[in-house]
C-alpha cells in the first residue's frame, strides 16, 4: 500500500498545469484530493481529468478571509500551494499594480495558506517557487524576488511549523496553461530557444514538477528544502 493511502491533499492550483499533474498523481498513489482555484468552471473541467472522488473548492488566494474560513475545518494531511498570476516585465514596463498584484498573488497567498488552513503534525506544506530565484533575467527582476521570497518563507515555516514539514519546488521553463496567452509561434519559438540552452535538451512538463512534489510530501526526512526541477537551467 502507498503511503499516500486515505491521505487528505488541498491543491490550491488544482485545475491547471502543475497542480492539475500533482492531484492526477497523487490520486493514482491513493490519496483524496480536493483541488481548489477561482474559477468553478476549471475546476470542473479539470475533475474531468481526475476520479470521481475529487472534491472541488473555489478559492481565492489572494482573499484571506477565504482562507481563514478554512481555519475552523478538518485538518488536512497536506498542501500543496500551485496558484498565481504573475504579470511579467521589466522594472521599466510593469505598472505598480500588476507589480503588487504578482506579489499579492504568489507570495502573499502562499503566506496566508500557510497561516490560516490547518494541516496535521504528520503533514507538510509545499510551496511552487521558480527557478528565476537563483537564475534571473533581464527582465525578471520581481518573478526572481518573488520566487526568492517563497524559497526562503519555505525554509523559515519549517523550523516555524514543526513538525509539520515545509518544502519548495522551483521549476525552470514548464510547457503549461501559464502560457496560453502567448501567441503559439511565439510561444515556441522560447521553448525551442530554452531547450537548445538546457543541459536536458528540452523544457520540462508539469508531470516532471508533480513528480518532485510527490516526493517531498512522501518523504519524511525532508523539510526546509528546496528542489529545482529546472533541466539544469540555473546552471545553464
Ligand atoms: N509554467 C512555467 O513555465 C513556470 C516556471 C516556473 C515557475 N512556475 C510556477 O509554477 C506555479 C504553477 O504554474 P503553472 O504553470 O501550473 O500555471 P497554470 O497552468 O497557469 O496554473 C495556475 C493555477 O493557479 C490557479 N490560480 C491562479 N490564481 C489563483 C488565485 N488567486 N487563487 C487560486 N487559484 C489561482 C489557476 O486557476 P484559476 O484561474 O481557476 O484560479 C490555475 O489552476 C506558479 O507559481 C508559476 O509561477 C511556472
Amino acid at each position: 500500500m502507498s503511503n499516500f493511502q486515505d491521505s487528505t491533499v488541498l491543491v490550491i492550483g488544482g485545475s491547471s498545469g502543475v497542480g492539475l499533474a500533482t492531484a492526477q498523481l497523487l490520486e493514482r498513489l491513493g490519496a483524496k484530493v480536493t483541488i481548489a482555484s477561482r474559477s468553478l468552471e476549471k475546476l470542473k473541467a479539470a475533475k474531468r481529468q481526475l476520479s470521481d472522488a475529487t472534491q472541488l473548492l473555489p478559492l481565492d488566494i489572494t482573499d484571506s478571509a477565504q482562507l481563514q474560513a478554512l481555519r475552523d475545518g478538518p485538518a488536512w494531511q497536506h498542501l500543496v500551494i500551485s496558484a498565481a498570476e504573475t504579470p511579467m516585465g521589466s522594472l521599466a514596463a510593469l505598472a505598480d499594480d500588476d507589480a503588487r498584484r504578482a506579489m499579492d498573488s504568489k507570495f502573499w497567498g502562499a503566506y496566508n495558506a500557510a497561516k490560516y488552513i490547518p494541516i496535521a503534525d504528520q503533514g507538510s506544506i509545499t510551496f511552487v517557487a521558480g527557478y528565476l530565484s537563483l537564475r534571473p533575467g533581464k527582465a525578471s527582476a520581481l518573478q526572481s524576488a518573488i520566487n526568492a521570497a517563497l524559497e526562503a518563507l519555505g525554509r523559515a515555516l519549517a523550523l516555524e511549523l514543526a513538525p509539520v514539514r515545509v518544502n519548495t519546488v522551483s521549476p525552470g521553463l514548464l510547457n503549461t496553461e501559464l502560457w496560453a496567452g502567448l501567441a503559439e509561434d511565439k510561444r515556441e519559438a522560447m521553448f525551442d530557444t530554452v531547450a537548445k540552452r538546457l543541459p536536458v535538451g528540452r523544457v520540462g512538463l508539469a508531470e516532471d514538477v508533480a513528480k518532485a512534489i510527490s516526493f517531498l510530501i512522501d518523504n519524511g526526512y525532508t523539510s526546509g528544502s528546496t528542489v529545482f526541477v529546472d533541466g539544469g537551467g540555473r546552471i545553464a
